[in-house]
């Protein structure tokens, strides 16, 4: 396909865009009938990498040379159609150049954005949010409108609250992200010998950082200690990649320790295929788009090779299976990469049989009869996925401060409507469209909060007001205040500068927000906000009285407007909590954003809840119209635990975190007296085990309880394992310490518990170090 002009990757504009014919969906190859009848990648009785191998000693080598693109061409001569493999669907499907809207695939259920999802600390929520994402992906597929794989999940761990991807992420925990994207892969991927669709973790590795001063994604080299690449930048992709057995990987932009992700062999093949097993799938990764470009000559580049095609080499060597190409970078040339010796033939059938595994296994070749080919325009933006999209962004809504005037009274239909009128003020009342965030499709319906006040019977006037520093004239805004009961404010971070290829300088209110609230504030009536995108530092609206309550919403998706509403009434009340640290606007001038240490040190204050201590709001900050007591572990859970015989007595004999650690038992009640609450029970593991400096908490452990009406009490068995006990050493292997562990419930505690483990330590997790 030739370029349709000079864009940068991911732009929105993109889906402005009509696809020219080669961009056009799946189409599936015929084993009755046509070239392929008799080869044996069409006998489904035999194991994908015997089907892979046989079509692939069917090919060319001229044909293989042409489809290690993400526009693959295809085998003509095999009838097998074009293939774009660039397909997104980050929180639903989306829009992208592998996708085509239109007809009865004019819309797609638009889940609430990752970052709001992920407060809500739900794995089994995640789980069928990706089953309804790949379920409507397929559909698509299914009716030439996509293609079977999808760039999705993005797991990086939110490291810096600049990153203007960071909300595509389930947030700042490495053991969280890794539980989401495995349950997120699960769901979309599905568990049966037919993958629904191939889901995609991204990007492979230490990628959070889009531009910082003359440093950009392209060409930043993330300098990263064994310690931290092991126990932050890692997991979540071991967690895609060893146990949830995802389809494909992307490997990133930026460089880890001097060399790009695209031509790492140590993390790719040493790690990811190594270390976590993954050849036994026989998965493939695919390189961001134009990542290679960028590890070649390319300016603004890692200059990493000297030619494009040493580039290309490099990456397939390294083992790059497909790589992405936007229209901003040159075409790669694998063909003269092959000729000029940069990669070997054994690497392209290598390449080739990987490819088409994947698409093996997502039943490509299976005939109409195959799993998953019945899914259709039916499929597509069903009352279920409704209820689920609107459940995910009620679930993951945060209360962030209270003091009694949440939540608001409903409006009864009859009798005074002065105490119920509402001012809806600010950018986002209104705006449904941005409530999406990045990689959106077309929703079936986009409810902004506005009119959902509306259809709640409320009186609402409504008025916008400035998104970025400069305040403007916000007299109707005044006017409206002035004569409703109550002023609803819905703003929050600039969502202009909150996006890829942009990291903000400033994680402040922004300035003309704050002057709009001051003088609402001014007006002597209760003032609540509601916060939209992901940080900015409250400090300044903690100060002022009127301000009486805030709300987080993030990006919740399709039915936001009415999920914000809802939370609001109480209906439900809300219990999400803080995926991210609320860091205090100084600390962009303490923490460099190149600086990748977790850990503090002089003059640097250290990254995320487990090492930053002077949080505006920590890190699992949630607020509830009731009170929660709560008792953790209790009679039967033992105070002590021999490290020999919690190993001896555990089945796995390789990866030994994966041994269960006896499950906890959490008590929660109610303790209030009106309101039904869910509660997000999180366990933090803290104490003085093994070496020093401790980290201030680690979240292990983590469940929802649904439902707890007043005076209610639930128990709940929060699962574990020895990998959430353990630290990682200096040379990244994990560790399992002696010593007297203290479990902290909540945040902060309102429960702990405290218990030893005995005997000598105990490496769970050999770590393989770069040669
Ligand atoms: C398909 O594969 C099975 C299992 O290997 C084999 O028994 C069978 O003969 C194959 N069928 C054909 C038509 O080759
Ligand atoms: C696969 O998932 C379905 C639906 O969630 C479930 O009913 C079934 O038990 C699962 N099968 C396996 C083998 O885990
Ligand atoms: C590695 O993967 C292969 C194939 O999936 C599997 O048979 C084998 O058990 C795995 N090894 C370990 C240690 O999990
Ligand atoms: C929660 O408990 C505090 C202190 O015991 C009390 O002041 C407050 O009113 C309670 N809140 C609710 C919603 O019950
Ligand atoms: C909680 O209650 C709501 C409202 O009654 C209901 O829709 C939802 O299914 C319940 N959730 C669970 C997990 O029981
Ligand atoms: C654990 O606590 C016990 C009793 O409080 C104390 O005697 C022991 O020294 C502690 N062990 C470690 C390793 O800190
Ligand atoms: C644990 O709970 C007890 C009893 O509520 C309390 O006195 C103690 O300070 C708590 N310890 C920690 C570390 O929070």
């Amino acid at each position: 396909m030739a370029p349709l002009t000079t864009f940068l990757p991911y732009l929105p504009l993109l889906a402005l865009f009509t696809p020219t014919a080669s961009c056009a969906g799946l189409v599936y190859p015929d084993c009755v009938s046509g070239p392929l009848k008799g080869n044996l990648v069409c006998n489904t009785s035999m194991s994908a990498v015997d089907r892979a191998t046989a079509l692939v000693a069917a090919m060319s080598n001229s044909d293989k040379l042409n489809n290690l693109v993400n526009n693959s061409p295809g085998f003509s001569k095999l009838g097998i159609a074009a293939y774009q493999w660039w397909n997104e669907a980050l929180h639903g499907v989306a829009h992208n150049r592998g996708i085509t809207w239109g007809g009865a695939f004019s819309a797609a259920t638009q889940f609430p954005q990752a970052i709001t999802t992920g407060a809500a600390f739900d794995d089994d929520l995640v789980e069928k949010i990706g089953a309804a994402i790949g379920t409507e992906a397929r559909a698509f597929a299914n009716n030439g409108r996509a293609h079977l794989d999808f760039w999705t999940p993005n797991v990086n761990p939110f490291r810096d609250p600049r990153w203007g991807r960071g909300h595509e992420t389930p947030g700042e925990d490495a053991f969280r992200n890794g539980r989401y994207a495995a349950a997120f892969v699960r769901g979309m991927e599905g568990n049966g010998t037919t993958k629904r669709v191939i889901a995609t973790c991204k990007h492979f590795a230490a990628y959070d950082l889009e531009n910082s001063g003359s440093t950009t994604r392209f060409n930043f080299d993330a300098k990263v200690t064994m310690q931290d690449l092991a126990e932050y930048y890692l997991p979540p992709f071991e967690k895609c990649a060893r146990d949830a057995h995802v389809g494909s990987i992307m490997c990133s932009y930026n460089a880890v320790n001097g060399i790009p992700a695209c031509a790492n062999a140590y993390l790719m093949d040493t790690i990811l295929r190594g270390h976590w097993n993954w050849t036994g799938d026989n998965q493939y990764i695919v390189s961001d788009c134009d990542a290679v470009y960028y590890l070649g000559n390319a300016n603004g580049g890692h200059r990493y090779k000297s030619s494009q095609t040493a580039a290309a080499g490099a990456a397939f060597e390294a083992g790059t299976d497909n790589i992405c190409w936007a229209t901003n970078g040159a075409a790669p040339d694998p063909s003269a990469a092959f000729s000029q010796k940069q990669f070997s033939q054994a690497t392209l059938d290598k390449m080739m049989v990987r490819q088409y595994q994947g698409l093996i296994r997502a039943g490509m070749f299976d005939g109409p009869q195959g799993a998953y080919r019945n899914l259709g325009a039916s499929d597509v933006n069903t009352a279920n996925a409704k209820v689920l999209a609107l459940q995910a962004a009620q679930e993951g809504i945060v209360l962030l401060k209270n003091d009694g005037v949440l939540p608001l009274t409903a409006p009864s239909g009859s009798g005074d409507a002065s105490s119920t009128s509402l001012a809806m003020i600010g950018f986002w009342a209104s705006k449904a469209d941005e409530m999406l965030g990045g990689y959106s499709g077309t929703p079936p319906f986009n409810h902004d909060p506005v009119t959902a006040a509306k259809q709640l019977g409320f009186s609402v006037t409504a008025a916008s007001g400035p998104i970025a520093q400069s305040s403007g004239d916000t007299s109707a805004a005044t006017t409206a205040a002035k004569n409703a009961h109550t002023i609803l404010y819905f703003g929050g971070i600039d969502n202009s500068v909150e996006k890829e290829s942009n990291d903000r300088t400033n994680i402040a209110w922004p300035a003309g927000q704050l002057a709009q609230i001051k003088a609402l504030a001014a007006l002597n009536k209760p003032v609540i906000i509601i916060k939209m995108g992901t940080h900015v530092d409250d400090s300044p609206l903690l100060a002022m009285p009127n301000v009486r309550a805030i709300l987080w919403a993030g990006y919740p998706g399709q039915d936001g407007g009415t999920a914000v509403m809802n939370v609001l009434l109480g209906r439900p009340a809300p219990a999400g909590r803080l995926p991210i640290t609320m860091y205090p606007s100084s600390y962009t001038q303490d923490a460099p954003m190149t600086n990748m240490a977790l850990r503090p040190s002089s003059n640097y204050p250290g990254r995320t809840y487990r090492w930053y201590d002077k949080a505006v709001f920590s890190f699992g900050h949630g607020l509830h119209y009731t009170n929660f007591s709560a008792v953790v572990g209790g009679a039967s859970f033992p105070s002590t635990f021999s490290i020999a015989s919690l190993l001896s007595s555990c089945a796995e004999t390789t990866y030994l975190d994966r041994c269960p650690f006896p499950s906890l038992p959490v008590t929660v009640t109610n303790a209030g007296s009106d309101h039904t609450s869910d509660y997000v029970g999180l366990a933090f593991l803290t104490g003085s085990y093994g070496p020093a400096p401790f980290p201030r908490k680690t979240l292990a452990a983590y469940t929802r309880l649904f439902n707890l009406t007043a005076g209610q009490t639930q128990t709940s068995d929060l699962t574990w394992t020895l990998g959430n006990l353990a630290r990682v050493d200096a040379n990244g292997n994990r560790v399992l310490y002696p010593g007297n562990y203290t479990v902290l419930l909540d945040e902060p505690a309102i429960a702990n518990l405290t218990f030893s483990l005995t005997g000598s330590e105990a490496v769970l997790d050999k770590w393989p170090q770069p040669k």
